[in-house]
C-alpha cells in the first residue's frame, strides 16, 4: 500500500491534492500532526483534519508527532483518522495510548524513530491487532523531503521476524525519504505500507510515481 504524505504539497489548495493524490492510484493520504514539542516544527491539526475528511473519499492515516499523543486520540479520531499512530518515545503510556486508539475502533500505529531500538516495542506486540502497524521512521521526524536513512533497514528486517516468529498480521510502514529505489529496499526487508511525500505530490507525473512504488517485489 501507498500512502502519500501532503506535508510538503500545496497546502493552499488542499483540495486540489487530495484530488491528485486520488488520481495518482494512491492507497491512503499521510497525515503529519507536528507539535513544534515533540519535534521542532508545527504542521497542522484538528480542524484541517476534519476539512479534509469533509472531501475525500481516501483513507487518512494520521501520524502523530505530539508529545502527549493519548491527549488527543479521541478527537483525531472524530476529526476523521482512519489509522492513527504516535511515537514511542513520546510522553503517553504506549499501552494505554494502544488501548484508546483501539477503543475509537480505528487501526493503530506505534512510530519509532530513527536512533530506537526496535526492541523498544517488545512489550507491545500482544497489543497488537489486525491492521495495526508499527511506523519505522526512516528520517529523523519533522520535516518532509529528507534524505533515506539506510541504517534503518536492519530495524525493519528484525521486526518483520519478530512478527513473524509471533504468527502477529500487522503491517509494517516506512516513512522519510522513500521513492522506487528505497522503497524497494523497505519492501525486500519488510515493510509493506510506503509512505512517500516529496516523491510523489513533487512528481511530474505522481501517478507514475505511485506505479513505481508498487512494481513487483524483486
Ligand atoms: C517526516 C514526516 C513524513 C514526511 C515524508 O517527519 O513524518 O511523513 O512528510 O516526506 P518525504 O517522503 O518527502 O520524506
Ligand atoms: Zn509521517
Amino acid at each position: 500500500m501507498v500512502l502519500a504524505s501532503i506535508l510538503n504539497s500545496n497546502l493552499l489548495n488542499l483540495s486540489q491534492v487530495a484530488d491528485t493524490v486520488a488520481a495518482s492510484g494512491a492507497d491512503a493520504l499521510h497525515y503529519d500532526v507536528m507539535d513544534g514539542r515533540f519535534v521542532d516544527n508545527i504542521s497542522f491539526g484538528l480542524p484541517v483534519l476534519s476539512a479534509l475528511r469533509l472531501y475525500t473519499k481516501q483513507p487518512i492515516d494520521v501520524h502523530l508527532m505530539i508529545s502527549d499523543p493519548l491527549r488527543f486520540v479521541e478527537r483525531f479520531a472524530e476529526a476523521g483518522a482512519d489509522l492513527l499512530s504516535f511515537h514511542i518515545e513520546s510522553d503517553s503510556d504506549p499501552a494505554e495510548t494502544l488501548r484508546c486508539i483501539h477503543g475509537c475502533g480505528i487501526a493503530a500505529g506505534i512510530a519509532i524513530s530513527p536512533d530506537t531500538p526496535i526492541s523498544a516495542v517488545a512489550p507491545y506486540l500482544s497489543q497488537m491487532q489486525k491492521d495495526d502497524f508499527f511506523l519505522i521512521m526512516t528520517v529523523y521526524p519533522g520535516l518532509g523531503g529528507q534524505k533515506f536513512m539506510p541504517q534503518t533497514l536492519p530495524k525493519i528486517q528484525t521486526l518483520s521476524e519478530m512478527l513473524r516468529r509471533e504468527n502477529l498480521p500487522v503491517h509494517i510502514e516506512v516513512d522519510g525519504g522513500i521513492n522506487a529505489e528505497t522503497g524497494m529496499l523497505c519492501r525486500q526487508a519488510g515493510a509493506d505500507y510506503l509512505v512517500a511525500g516529496s516523491y510523489v505530490l513533487g512528481a511530474e507525473d505522481p501517478a507514475a510515481a505511485v506505479q513505481s512504488l508498487k512494481q513487483p517485489c524483486g
